[in-house]
């Protein structure tokens, strides 16, 4: 017979990007000692490309068991928030009747209703932030009014951050009156409760924010677990994960990774803008253009949702050094030896992946938190540099190729690589028995266990 510890039931947001963080984060647990759901709704269930692993998954509904086709964004939430409440509650008391009772659940901060959930069951209800310290530290702000919007003055200055000037800031806060449903999630739902959870997870390493961190910590009591990438490319202790284990997309692993393996070391430049960001046709052109330019290997993540806006004849007419495809295995290509930089639009989870991989970046934010993870890169971490945009916010073909060559060839790259070297060194140590991150989870498991 099984024994556990405990039980959480992970309930992240239906999305690639918060979906792999949460299920990363479940796997340390669960090599802990602790048992496992995932909780996800009917329609991502039924449309997965790839699960793998050993983590238990559940349904619920979020009121769009045959996908949501383009509802309101404010509809969507308030239906979730509905429907998902009703079914996350039943999925909680099927697993109590069927003799597996849950004891906490790790709730997505975008879904903030769930603390209620856990509380009307006696549950403990931990908190799960998938963004970075410094972006919540933002919203935070603007939650408690020390922010005030729209912007006064031209540079923002909050404590544990450098100076920040608009432009790197969240774009729901420097396009203040933008998508105002996630305005009002990111400043004010998901904060507004914050204190009555028994745990605030965030992800991310101490070394990486340690000063954002280290404020942060005198309001809140946060605790870091990341870089939530899998053992096998940190330290290695959990000898089967290599993958994330569970794809929206179908990962087109055979058709990229031999063409990689054609590679000579660090010749490809790989160019993804992540799982929701919608890039014009225009900036579309420049960026084939930037590549087909440029005289390096090329390969292109274009969604299959993105693919009609793909220059006519780029592909065959680049097939000697290029390859698009719909979707990859991210971890294992950036992973390669034959990546020399990563042309990337700053996604939380890509971040974090090409710091800890030691992968050189060109940054490309398009919106969110991206402008703001792409200052670290380029002026704190200092493991990439920015592709600028021009006054209508598009980057050009030459900024392309410029920064593809400043970044794969000469002195900056060189320092740019040793930068990326360094970081990837601290997340490891991060997970490294007894680092910060390894240390936090084993903490949250001793209180699991105690309470
Ligand atoms: C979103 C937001 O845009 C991001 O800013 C926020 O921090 C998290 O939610 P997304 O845009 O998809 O996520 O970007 P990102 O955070 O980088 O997550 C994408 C994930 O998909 C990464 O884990 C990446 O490894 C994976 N991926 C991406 C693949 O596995 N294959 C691909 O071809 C592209």
């Amino acid at each position: 017979m099984e024994t556990h510890k405990a039980h959480c039931l992970i309930f992240p947001y239906p999305m690639q990007g918060h979906i792999n963080p949460m299920l990363q984060f479940a796997k340390r647990l669960q090599h802990q000692g602790t048992k496992i759901t995932l909780a996800t709704t009917k329609f991502v269930f039924k449309t997965l490309h790839e699960v793998s692993g050993s983590i238990r998954m559940e349904t619920i509904s979020d009121g769009f068991d045959e996908g949501e086709n383009g509802v309101a964004v404010d509809t969507y939430y308030a239906t979730f928030q509905k429907v998902g409440s009703e079914t996350i509650t039943e999925l909680i008391l099927k697993l109590k009747d069927s003799g597996c009772p849950v004891d906490c659940i790790v709730y997505d901060a975008v879904l903030p209703w769930a603390l209620r959930v856990a509380k009307s069951l006696g549950l403990r209800a931990a908190v799960f932030f998938t963004q970075s310290c410094a972006v919540n530290k933002i919203y935070y702000h603007v939650y408690t009014g020390l922010l005030k919007l729209p912007l006064e003055e031209s540079k923002v200055e909050i404590p544990g951050l450098p100076p920040l000037s608009a432009s790197d800031l969240p774009s729901f806060i420097s396009s203040y009156g933008s998508y105002p449903p996630i305005f009002q999630l990111v400043t004010h739902d998901q904060m507004k409760n914050i204190h009555e959870a028994d745990s605030i997870i965030y992800n991310t390493f101490y070394k990486l924010e340690e000063e954002v961190i280290d404020w942060t910590s005198r309001i809140l009591p946060i605790m870091t677990i990341g870089p939530t990438i899998p053992s096998m490319y940190l330290d290695k202790r959990l000898q089967d994960d290599k993958q994330y284990g569970l794809s929206l997309f179908n990962p087109m692993t055979n058709a990229c990774m031999p063409w990689l393996n054609e590679r000579s070391t660090s010749s490809v430049v790989y160019i993804s803008f992540g799982s929701i960001a919608e890039v014009d046709a225009e900036q579309m052109e420049e960026v084939a253009w930037g590549l087909r330019t440029s005289n390096y290997y090329f390969l292109w993540v274009v969604r299959e949702s993105e693919s009609n806006k793909l220059p006519k004849d780029l592909v065959k007419e680049t097939s000697d050094r290029g390859l698009v495809i719909s979707w990859c295995p991210q971890l294992e290509v950036l992973a390669h030896k034959s990546i020399g930089c990563f042309i990337t639009h700053c996604g939380w989870n890509s971040t974090l992946e090409a710091l800890s991989l030691g992968v050189p970046m060109v940054v490309m934010p398009r919106w969110t938190d991206q402008s703001t993870n792409a200052k670290f890169v380029t002026d704190i971490w200092k493991t990439g540099i920015k592709a600028q945009s021009d006054e209508n916010g598009i980057v050009r073909r030459d900024v392309i190729r410029q920064c593809i060559s400043v970044v794969m060839e000469g002195e900056k790259g060189q320092e740019i690589r040793k930068n990326a070297d360094k970081w990837k060194d601290l997340a490891r140590h991060a997970f490294d028995e007894g680092g910060s991150s390894d240390k936090n989870i084993k903490d949250f498991v001793s209180k699991l266990i105690q309470s």
